[in-house]
């Protein structure tokens, strides 16, 4: 079956990468904005640490979604539209369909028009009697649903600790934002990685396999394909840690030695030891993240989380 997307932006978005790395490489706290790591390499090498031994939230989450799914479906309305924000492999969304009989639409939105549009057919062959109306577009910044779906009561679904990559003023924008899209009445279900012990959260993003550096690194082999950069990845480390007093995993590329690394026309000066910040991903408990939701206008409704108090799982509905 072949399924049209819609368009909503102008024009396609054209991330300014060179001018992100310009500016991110330029400041004290060198920094490099995650949403660059996810190339086609960085995607299969994401797809593997969510499958690692040391990463617990995508099969934790998935846990929650199977022994939950009833329940969840039971506070959605029936013959509602659901809207997943940067909808990915639609691995957890197949999870929940299994619970959603009384589905009218599932609406992924996604940057990439080709992953999809071949994510969406692969569904509709899987669930034929599902209506999927994928949107391609950049879901922090303000869309518009297809019309199709007017007068439909709206679900958003977000899961995967994505909101945790963002800054918590960004988080709590971006929640807002959800909250305009989806408009009043509302419901949505978000994903959220929990605080826990050090050890635990520095394992899930380091580790012994190594495949979270090479994911960490890859953002450099990224830079020297597509903006002339002369990065040596044998000269960068990875590392991940803790901060307790933001409450985030921080991963960095660390400089093992003083050098000068060229990127197109500009060069730029490392020494020893110092770091590029390449992602935060803020961990919340269950009453932070309330709060957070709260601050964005929304009402908070319930919160599931599996028996180790890994990851939660929230319901929120817009009055
Ligand atoms: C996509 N995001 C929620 C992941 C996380 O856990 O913050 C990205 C990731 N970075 C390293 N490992 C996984």
């Amino acid at each position: 079956m072949t399924i049209k997307p819609t368009f909503p932006d102008a024009k396609p978005v054209a991330p300014a990468f060179l001018d992100d790395v310009r500016a991110g490489l330029s400041r004290p706290q060198k920094t490099l904005s995650p949403k660059y790591f996810y190339d086609t390499a960085g995607s299969a090498l994401f797809e593997d640490i969510t499958r690692l031994p040391e990463y617990y939230p995508t099969r934790t989450e998935i846990g929650i979604l199977d022994v939950r799914g009833p329940e969840i479906a039971a506070l959605l309305p029936a013959g509602a539209a659901l809207v997943e924000f940067g909808s990915g492999s639609t691995l957890k969304l197949r999870r929940l369909l299994r619970h959603l009989d009384k589905l009218a639409a599932y609406v992924p939105v996604e940057i990439s028009g080709e992953f999809v549009q071949a994510q969406a057919e692969a569904l509709s062959g899987d669930f034929p009697h599902l209506r999927v109306e994928p949107v391609v577009a950049d879901f922090t910044r303000d869309i518009d649903l297809p019309e199709s779906l007017a007068g439909l009561p709206r679900a958003g679904f977000f899961p995967g600790s994505t909101i945790g990559n963002f800054e918590p003023e960004e988080a709590e924008a971006l929640l807002r934002r959800f909250g305009r899209i989806l408009g009043a009445g509302a419901h949505m279900i978000v994903g959220v990685d929990l605080v826990k012990d050090t050890a635990t959260l520095e394992s899930a993003y380091d580790d012994a396999e190594g495949v979270t550096a090479a994911f960490n690194l890859n953002l450099l082999t990224r830079i020297n394909r597509e903006l002339a950069g002369r990065f040596d990845l044998d000269a960068f480390a990875h590392r991940a840690v803790f901060n307790p007093q933001a409450s985030r995993i921080e991963m960095h590329l660390v400089a093992r030695n003083a050098q000068d690394v060229a990127v197109g026309s500009d060069t730029f000066a490392f020494a020893a030891g110092e770091t590029i910040h390449t992602e935060s991903s803020y961990k919340y408990t269950r009453e932070t993240f309330r709060a957070l939701a709260e601050r964005a206008g929304w009402t908070w409704i319930k919160v599931w989380t599996d028996p180790q108090n890994l990851f939660s799982v929230h319901a929120l509905r817009l009055d």
